[in-house]
């Protein structure tokens, strides 16, 4: 068998045997980038049918270390998000599963472009830090049941590689790479049940309800196939999830859902995707009620590394600039997009992985989709540390739209894929 050989039977259209993928894997850092990059694009225009998809993700997760969580049986729970704007969803969907006794032994990883990161966020909070020891992993969960941390480099070494040839050879928006990309990291990190919640519209990666949905449904196939418990949710990523985008701001509203003090469209979502693993709505309102989601996340953050008081006392930015309502009428648009980018302009988020962010960096969002506003009224406040970024503020003021007519309230929820 030679690489060559197998470059050609997918250029041809061929579907790849088991064999061949497993050697082109194995085998993958001893090919040269151009060969690597040339099966990538012939798979990127070629597709691949479910079993080939399988067996790539397969090989992928088995290229570096897999998380042995055995150990806790069938209560292991994971949940993953193809990236959005201001979508803190793990840090609710994760301790209301602890809540409920279910194992929470998350890897999760930092941002880059437009999407937020749920470690960049977790290190937001002052002492955290996310690269712990496996040992200081697991004693972690086994005290708390919960922990969110940074995977490791020894974790999938082929996904880090072929993602790095997929970002500069335009083979990132194709269904199988990104499918096998995502699933190989999740069987790798060893859950047993994990939701999905593939994200469509402006803010993400996939633009359109039928690309989400062929996403959903391959990683769903994948999970299954590899014996997991896996469904999925697609869900709308045209506005903001949340009242805040950034950094710390987001830590400081997803404790404000913890504290049940805001409701909105993140509360709904993460109820759903509680209930794909299957929480109920009022177990789930009970975990929040309660105080019992909070108190897991807040003992997270301890066992993280979070110094006395860091949740009261989150960092804050330096100066802060107010935009407001134009015109009276109902808020018909709030572009993720652009709210994303101003953000990543000002610092609070990373162009490239070298790339520092500023925690204190975000946007705290005064109105949702449909609230009546009048002229003069505040949309949303731009927080930034660095003089000159308060230009950013006219940036931010175009991501709104008012109209004179109302809007008809949306569920962000388009389907679920199981
Ligand atoms: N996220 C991943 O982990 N991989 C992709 O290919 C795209 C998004």
């Amino acid at each position: 068998m030679n690489i060559t050989d197998i470059i050609a039977a997918k250029r041809h259209g061929n579907a790849l045997t088991d064999a061949q993928i497993r050697f082109w894997i194995d085998g993958l850092e001893s090919f040269a980038d151009y060969q690597n990059s040339a099966l990538l694009m012939a798979i990127a225009m070629g597709g691949m049918d479910a079993r080939e998809t399988l067996t790539l993700t397969d090989a992928m997760a088995r290229s570096g270390d897999m998380l042995d969580l055995s150990r806790y049986g069938d209560a292991t729970v994971d949940k993953h998000s193809t990236g959005g704007v201001g979508d803190g969803t793990s840090f609710i969907v994760m301790p209301v599963m602890a809540a409920t006794g279910k194992v929470c032994a998350k890897l999760s990883g930092r941002g880059l472009g437009h999407t937020g990161g749920t470690l960049d966020k977790l290190e937001a909070v002052d002492g955290v830090h996310t690269d712990i020891s496996e040992k200081r992993f697991f004693e972690i969960v086994d005290d708390i049941g919960i922990v969110i941390a940074g995977q490791t480099a020894a974790l999938c070494p082929a996904d880090k590689y072929l993602y790095a040839l997929r970002d500069v050879t335009s083979t990132v928006d194709s269904v199988p790479l990104i499918a096998s990309s995502v699933m190989s990291k999740k069987l790798a990190a060893g859950a047993k049940n994990v939701v999905l919640d593939v994200k469509t519209g402006r803010g993400a990666f996939m633009k359109t309800v039928d690309e989400a949905k062929a996403l959903a449904r391959a990683m769903v196939d994948i999970g299954r196939g590899a014996g997991r418990n896996v469904s999925a949710l697609v869900t709308t990523m045209d506005a903001p999830l949340e009242s805040a985008v950034g950094n710390a701001i987001e830590v400081k509203c997803a404790l404000e859902v913890l504290a049940g003090r805001e409701r909105g469209d993140v509360y709904e979502v993460a109820k759903e995707l509680c209930a794909a693993l299957g929480t109920d709505g009022k177990t789930f309102d009970r975990a929040i009620s309660s105080g019992a989601a909070y108190e897991k996340f807040e003992r997270m953050i301890y066992a993280l590394g979070g110094k006395r008081g860091c949740l009261e006392r989150l960092p804050a930015a330096r100066y802060q600039k107010t935009v407001f309502a134009s015109k009276s009428g109902y808020v018909s648009d709030i572009n993720a997009m652009t709210v994303a980018q101003v953000v990543l302009d000002a610092g609070g988020g990373r162009r490239v992985k070298e790339d520092g962010v500023l925690p204190e960096v975000g946007v705290k969002l005064h109105v949702v989709l449909g609230d009546e506003v009048v002229v003069g009224q505040p949309l949303a406040t731009l927080h930034y540390t660095r003089g000159g970024d308060e230009a950013l503020a006219d940036r931010l003021s175009e991501a709104f739209d008012v109209s004179d007519v109302g809007l008809q309230r949306r569920s962000r929820i388009v389907c679920k894929v199981q």
